[in-house]
């Protein structure tokens, strides 16, 4: 195995769940594996009660079978420690297993992932058999790696939770008056005056306190991630060589899978974009940008993906012909060292009785297994690439606390979505092909060129220096709105916004300005003159260029984007929604002053361009085929936007 990836072979293959067929559909999966190339299973996600069929006892005999089938046909084994759905008969026995929500009620199992995370008698079930699995087969020849629950997440208001919260919040403030101060519980009668007081956020009579709502929200996802852990050394014990990972969710508010991928081995990840989307490659892009900057940039995995149509979608379209092979690509180019899907075989019973498969109900005389035995031999002939970089000249600012902050109640727009902003400002990158990574506020930005950052209300005095210093020290830096407001414990920062980034932009915020949608019309003699709209910022400039301004509504005359000279650097701010070839215009600029290019010019629209290692990708994301000119000719072209 090279020392920078997990593999030495790009991966290929799927979720195996082969607890649903009888044998003899074994041996044809095996004979159709060989035959699409297929070199990784994933085993056991799902197989707690067939594993554990009645408690503290195990049948492992029909998962010798499995690995050893896998292993005399050359497949590797991804092995899951089955504890993200419980076997009926814990939740049946001991009801505490089961998680409530936060009106009291309990959701109850027959579905999947119904545990309460802080459940001792779960967490001691789900400890037993994950050790119980690595003493059985850390030492398989199959194994190649393990995968810990599946897409972490559940979520649990019970009064256990209430408990271990409690905990969570002593190590975070201390003592109680620690706690009161952080939450604010001076207004509205919350202050606490004992510990067994403070609860989660449940069902309450109107605005729930905002902290309290954060806390909870970051509790959650350290609580899941101490469950990871315990399963993860449990495995990791009896062969420290296997690598661990679980499977991410791409941008899920969940979990803070900033804090997550540093407790892996190697990063995953599931997307399932919608083949109805004419936006779904660029996002497919983004997520597959932020999974690989989860791992500092090292080779990661796609985890699982829909071969065809995924079966809870509203409507569940298929793939289109190449389109599989054309996102596999995708990942592979933005650096995946594998691509796997969910699932092998397709259900013929279940809940995803309708969902996918790399062999469909049809069965193997079909297009999507035909296209599945292409990708193999396609992904067979890129091994060269595994363990190459990705190289970004751009970075992106992504916080979960920032994402969660901005979206709590009672924010000045309750249509203000954070996500919406990172599109917005990844957009015009990616139809560049100007490639970015996704960076943490308290991340060394030294590399990079350009720091993007589009939304960033919540901010830690520590991130705030270092974008500062990274303008200081010749950075260029473009700003979205509605940044800069609130500290982590969400106490707004006061005397004029945005109080840790005034002197970087050179500019003083009164009054943030939500509205309705109507487009305002804003006048640019550098950038042109655009439209508006949802969002404006009642400020002034002190030192700062004006480079546009409204002349419409009810702050016409007032600056809507701004540019200041810091330091060495360049710090732009745009305080407004600009529409999308404005924003792409204030990019295009920035990018030009910062130097950073795009991987190839002047591609037709929708032909996207990555280079990795010395490979550059070339992806057509159109319906017809387009003619790429000689590019080498074209490189010298500006970076026009
Ligand atoms: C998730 C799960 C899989 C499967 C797929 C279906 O990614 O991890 O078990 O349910 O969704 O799309
Ligand atoms: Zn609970």
């Amino acid at each position: 195995m090279s020392s920078s990836s997990f593999t030495d072979r790009i991966l290929f293959g799927g979720d195996y769940n082969p607890e649903q067929w009888p044998r003899e559909v074994w041996e044809e999966d095996m004979a159709l594996m060989r035959q699409a190339g297929v070199n990784l299973a994933t085993v056991g996600v799902f197989s707690w009660a067939m594993l554990e069929p009645t408690p503290g006892v195990y049948e492992f005999e029909w998962l010798d079978e499995v690995l050893d089938l896998l292993h005399a046909n050359g497949i590797g084994v991804a092995l899951a420690t089955p504890t993200a759905s419980t076997p009926p008969w814990m939740n049946h026995r001991w009801p505490e297993t089961l998680p409530q929500n936060p009106d009291g009620t309990i959701r109850t199992y027959g579905s999947r992932n119904a545990y309460c995370p802080s459940s001792s008698v779960y967490r001691e079930f789900a400890d037993k058999i994950s050790d119980a699995l690595g003493g059985r087969y850390a030492h398989h020849p199959a194994l190649r790696m393990w995968h810990i629950g599946n897409e972490f997440g559940t979520v649990c208001h019970c009064d256990r939770c209430a408990a271990r919260f409690r905990t969570w919040l002593q190590v975070r403030y201390g003592d109680l008056d620690g706690l009161n101060e952080a939450w604010g519980t001076a207004f509205w009668s919350q202050r606490y005056s004992d510990w067994d007081e403070v609860i989660p956020p449940r069902q309450v009579q109107y605005v729930i306190n905002p902290t309290q709502d954060l806390d909870y929200q970051r509790f959650a996802s350290d609580l899941l991630l101490g469950g990871f852990i315990a399963e993860r050394d449990l495995v990791r014990s009896h062969n420290p060589a296997i690598p661990v990972t679980t499977n991410f969710m791409g941008f899920f508010k969940g979990t803070d899978s900033w804090r997550w991928a540093r407790e892996e081995d190697l990063v995953s990840l599931d997307t399932y974009p919608d083949p109805n989307d004419p936006d779904a490659a660029r996002d497919n892009a983004m997520t597959h940008d932020l999974t690989r900057s989860l791992g500092g940039g090292k080779p990661w995995l796609l985890m699982e993906q829909s071969p065809a149509g995924a079966g809870w979608r509203h409507i569940a379209t298929p793939k289109r012909r190449g389109l599989n092979q054309l996102w596999s690509m995708q990942a592979v180019a933005r650096g995946a060292d594998g691509v796997l899907h969910f699932q092998w075989r397709a259900s013929k019973q279940g809940a995803e009785r309708t969902h996918g498969a790399m062999v469909p109900h049809a069965g193997p005389d079909s297009r999507v297994f035909r296209e599945i035995c292409q990708l193999g031999k396609q992904l067979a002939q890129l091994d060269d690439v595994i363990g190459t970089n990705v190289a970004a000249e751009v970075a992106i600012l992504h916080d979960w606390d920032a994402w969660r902050a901005v979206e709590l109640d009672h924010q000045p727009h309750s249509g203000f979505r954070y996500l919406d902003r990172i599109r917005e400002y990844y957009t015009p990158l990616w139809r560049a092909n100007i490639t970015a990574d996704f960076a943490h506020p308290e991340a060394d930005l030294s590399t990079y060129k350009l720091v993007v950052v589009p939304n960033l209300y919540q901010v830690t005095d520590v991130a705030a220096a270092n974008l500062v210093r990274y303008v200081e020290r010749g950075g260029h830096l473009v700003m979205g709105p509605f940044s800069g407001v609130s500290d982590p414990d969400e106490r707004i920062r006061l005397g004029g916004h945005p109080v840790p980034f005034r002197e970087l932009l050179g500019l003083r915020i009164e009054e943030y300005w939500p509205l309705p949608d109507e487009p305002l019309t804003v006048e640019s003699a550098e950038l042109g003159d655009f439209t508006a709209a949802t969002w404006a910022e009642w400020l002034t400039a002190e030192g700062a260029t004006v480079v546009a301004t409204f002349t419409s509504g009810p702050l016409s005359g007032i600056p809507a984007v701004l540019r200041n000279s810091h330091g060495e650097g360049t710090a732009w701010y745009v305080a407004t929604l600009p529409e999308p070839a404005a924003l792409a215009r204030i990019l295009g600029a920035a990018c030009h002053a910062a130097g950073a290019e795009p991987v190839l010019p002047g591609l037709p629209p929708r032909v996207e361009a990555i280079r990795r290692g010395d490979k550059v990708f070339l992806l057509n994301h159109d319906d017809e085929s387009v003619q790429i000119r000689d590019l080498t000719q074209d490189a010298a072209q500006d970076t026009a936007l």
